[in-house]
């Protein structure tokens, strides 16, 4: 039996996946890593804890299973995309990784599309530069740490940063490369001009290629640390939501995924590169070779559940801790016996600015038409509503480009939620199907590492051979009250943009 290992390189955990080739889950680890906010607007992690934590993974995944190392056909990566981490001259990091949800490069953004011209950058791109992508970070490096800059010889993202200290080598892949501004995404392959307009050196780059392919091997270093075995190959892989799309089977035309994790993100795998004329979603190569994706995404979206239980929901916390009753059943449960539409209480879920539709890095979370009626539980069925009615915004961008999904594969730890599953089915007016894979981007990483080493023939043959639907949900709400909090919630945006730039200053 050959064995797969699928490594996500994630916000706030290094997910570590083994799979059997029958796609069985045999282990998983998780250990954890925090990252840090210095400065408002700022996100950083420190990439040497990615590489604890994967060395931790890897470890527990071959202790828990109980295979030898030799049967590991292959290992996948994947990461939270869009991570800027810079070396020197001697591999070594210059500074902490400005991740993903880091808001503070806007004008580096308007720099940027002035030189290039905002039309050019999306022919060369196929998306508007937009804060939380790499170029705009490495310009605000240029600015503001000259001394860090002049030592760059490489610029890596989170996953290949990991293959860096399992192969001592830089490759990367198609899909996570698309988050970079740098990419010429219809050809696939890094953009000249782009590179030219950041002040990026050619050879600054890594190697890029198509997900499956295997691209380096684990050294004799990373084996004698990780127990794996020298020259395990090691494929390129991909950005944790084209993984995560692949973990969940989205590898066919008008496939579409909607994964509640810290970030919300609506996906639909597109066979031709089609681009939203007003780039509002993202058009990102798929880690299916020569495929596509359109892709929404919001900031905070099971993100803003978290906030809220952490902020309101101290004593469910601390039950939590003593006894096993679980914070999220109490609280959705609580907000199950509220009626849809929390009798007019709306939130906006922009707690970390927001990216679509509204690429806005001073937008803020809101709640709007309290009155002496809401309880706590009208706030927290408010909080998953909003995230809701900000996950069909995205929905309905593609909507607008053709895309027709049949129903939508939910996924992400939001997901989990029997509530939260029929309001993206009553909210988006489709049927929700969950899946029998739950280990999400991993999971789709030891897919690729599967057809990469020749396990499978193909990631659509992969995915047929593991990933089957475990539920359908269909929608039941009769009355029209959430188009009517949708219609509401459309118009809170637009009415607020101006205070909330205004109460940044
Ligand atoms: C995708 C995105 C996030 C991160 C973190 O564009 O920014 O989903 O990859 O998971």
């Amino acid at each position: 039996m050959a064995y797969l290992l699928g490594i996500d390189v994630g916000t706030s955990s290094v997910k570590t996946v083994l799979l059997d080739q029958s796609g069985k889950v045999v282990a998983t680890a998780s250990p954890e890593h925090s990252f840090s906010t210095p400065k408002p607007l700022w996100a950083e992690s420190n990439p040497e804890d990615w590489w604890k934590g994967t060395i931790t993974g890897i470890k527990q995944v071959l202790g828990d299973a109980k295979i030898t190392a030799d049967k590991i056909e292959g290992v996948g990566l994947t990461g939270q995309m869009h991570g800027l981490v810079l070396l020197d001259r001697g591999g070594e990091v210059l500074r902490p990784c400005i991740m993903w949800n880091d808001q503070r490069t806007a004008a580096q953004c308007k720099a940027i599309s002035q030189s290039v011209g905002v039309e050019r950058v999306v022919e060369l791109t196929g998306n508007p530069v937009l804060p939380g992508f790499t170029a705009p970070k490495i310009v605000w490096i240029k600015e503001n740490e000259p001394e860090a800059f002049a030592k760059v010889t490489k610029i890596l993202l989170p996953k290949d940063y990991i293959r860096y200290r399992l192969s001592g080598e830089y490759f990367t892949d198609v899909s996570d490369a698309s988050g970079m501004s740098l990419l010429d995404v219809a050809h696939r392959d890094w953009s000249g001009e782009m590179l030219e307009a950041c002040g990026v050196h050619r050879d600054w780059m890594a190697e890029v290629t198509e997900s499956p392919v295997v691209s380096t091997k684990v050294s004799a270093e990373a084996a004698r640390l990780t127990g794996l075995i020298e020259g395990t190959p090691i494929v390129a892989g991909g950005g944790d939501q084209a993984a995560q799309a692949i973990g969940c089977g989205i590898v066919r035309e008008g496939n579409v995924s909607a994964t509640l994790g810290t970030s919300g993100v609506v996906f639909a795998q597109s066979d031709k590169y089609r681009v939203d004329p007003k780039g509002r979603l993202h058009t990102f190569c798929h880690a299916v070779p020569g495929k596509y994706h359109l892709m929404g995404v919001m900031l905070s979206a099971a993100g803003s559940f978290q906030w809220y239980r952490n902020t309101f929901c101290g004593q469910e916390l601390k039950n939590e801790a003593e006894t096993d009753l679980d914070s999220y059943d109490i609280l959705t449960c609580e907000a199950s016996k509220i009626s849809p539409g929390s009798e007019g209480l709306i939130f906006l879920p922009y707690l970390s600015g927001e990216r679509t539709p509204y690429p806005d890095p001073e937008a803020k979370g809101v709640f709007f038409g309290m009155t002496l009626r809401h309880t706590r539980a009208h706030f927290t069925r408010a909080v998953m509503e909003g995230v809701t009615f900000g996950l069909k915004d995205s929905l309905e961008l593609m909507r607008e480009l053709g895309i027709r999904p049949q129903q939508v594969v939910a996924s992400g730890g939001g997901a989990k939620s029997a509530l939260w599953r029929q309001m993206m089915a009553d909210i988006f007016e489709t049927p929700i199907v969950t899946t029998n894979s739950t280990e999400g981007a991993a999971y789709g990483a030891a897919l690729l590492a599967g057809v990469g080493t020749k396990v499978y023939p193909s990631i659509e043959v992969a995915c047929e051979k593991t990933i089957g639907l475990t539920e359908e949900i269909n929608p039941i709400e009769k009355t029209n009250i959430y188009k009517e909090r949708y219609s509401q919630y459309r118009k809170l945006y637009p009415s607020l943009k101006d205070q909330f730039a205004a109460d940044f200053k």
